[in-house]
């Protein structure tokens, strides 16, 4: 698995195992096992997922090192604001069972947000947590919270594909060195995505399918992607990226198919009051 280097120095494994909507008690144990047997060492959740545990219990039973896997969750919502915070970073702690994480994110830029990020902040200081990190953060909302920050956030995990190539705010967090992650690499499973012509093109000469051309194209972006899959034949094929390139004319090809814009607006302010009622716990 290949890395890229984030603005503290430290690595990240460039392709990353999705966990988002998969079930605890299982689903997501199963998925995870499956993922690090296929070869995946970094594993993405959420405590808004609800299956921090499962991805604990299967990291546990994988026999691999704790220290080969890099594992990334979020603080949701509700538990904003420094003190919240505090306790969501050990809530975290606990359903991983792990001593420290590797990268915590901000899952949602609403809320107490400079609060809650002062709170990751003192937590990478006691060494609870490697690296912190944005999501869904806009050019307005960096704006908005940039200079709040004493530690720079490594990466920003925001909607990415090809129809989605947020170019505007690339350029903002490329002044800073802050890496993007795709979320909804594959589109979310959309078909207009992976059955676009220029990318089933791609396919057919590479001998790769269009998830892998699309996951090889995010690579060479220099973006980290995060690509969910509950199907074996699929997780495997979506980490065998690495034995082939696409030329600059095809980097090129794939850039000409954005749209601007993708499925979910973190400005739009009905969002912001959605998400806010959205409880995870009492
Ligand atoms: N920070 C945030 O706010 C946020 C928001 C959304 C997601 N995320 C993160 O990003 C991850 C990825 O997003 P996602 O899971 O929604 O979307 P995704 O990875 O873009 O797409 C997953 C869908 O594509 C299918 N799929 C997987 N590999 C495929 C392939 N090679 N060819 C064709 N179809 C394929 C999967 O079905 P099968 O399972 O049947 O293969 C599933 O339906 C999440 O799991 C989560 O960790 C973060």
């Amino acid at each position: 698995m290949k890395s890229f280097e984030l603005n503290n120095k430290q690595l990240i494994p460039a392709v990353g195992f999705g966990t988002f909507l998969i079930p605890n008690n299982g689903p997501t144990y199963d998925a995870v096992l499956a993922a690090l047997k296929a070869g995946y060492r970094h594993i993405d959740t959420a405590a808004g997922y609800m299956n921090e545990s499962d991805v604990g219990k299967a990291i546990k039973d994988s026999g691999i090192d704790r220290s080969e896997i890099y594992i990334t969750s979020k603080l949701w919502l509700q538990d904003y604001g420094y003190e919240n915070a505090k306790k969501g970073i050990e809530t975290s702690l606990r359903l991983l069972d792990v001593d420290y994480i590797d990268l915590y994110l901000l899952h949602q830029p609403y809320g107490d947000y400079l609060g809650a990020w002062k709170a990751l902040e003192e937590a990478v200081q006691e060494g609870k947590i490697r690296s912190i990190g944005i999501s869904n953060v806009t050019v307005n909302l960096w704006n908005k919270f940039k200079d709040g920050m004493t530690i720079m956030p490594v990466v920003n995990q925001v909607e990415f594909n090809p129809f989605t190539q947020q170019k505007e705010l690339r350029k903002v967090m490329d002044e800073h060195q802050i890496r993007l992650e795709a979320w909804y690499p594959l589109g979310h499973g959309n078909k207009d995505l992976l059955e676009n012509e220029i990318i089933s093109q791609l396919a057919q000469k590479y001998h790769k399918n269009a998830g892998q051309i699309i996951l090889r194209w995010i690579y060479q972006e220099g973006v980290i992607s995060l690509p969910k899959s509950t199907n074996p034949k699929r997780m495997k094929g979506n980490i065998d990226i690495f034995d082939f390139e696409l030329t600059e004319d095809e980097m090129k090809a794939i850039q000409s198919l954005d749209t601007g814009k993708g499925t979910h607006n973190p400005d739009d302010l009905s969002n912001e009051t959605r998400l806010m009622g959205l409880k995870i716990h009492d």
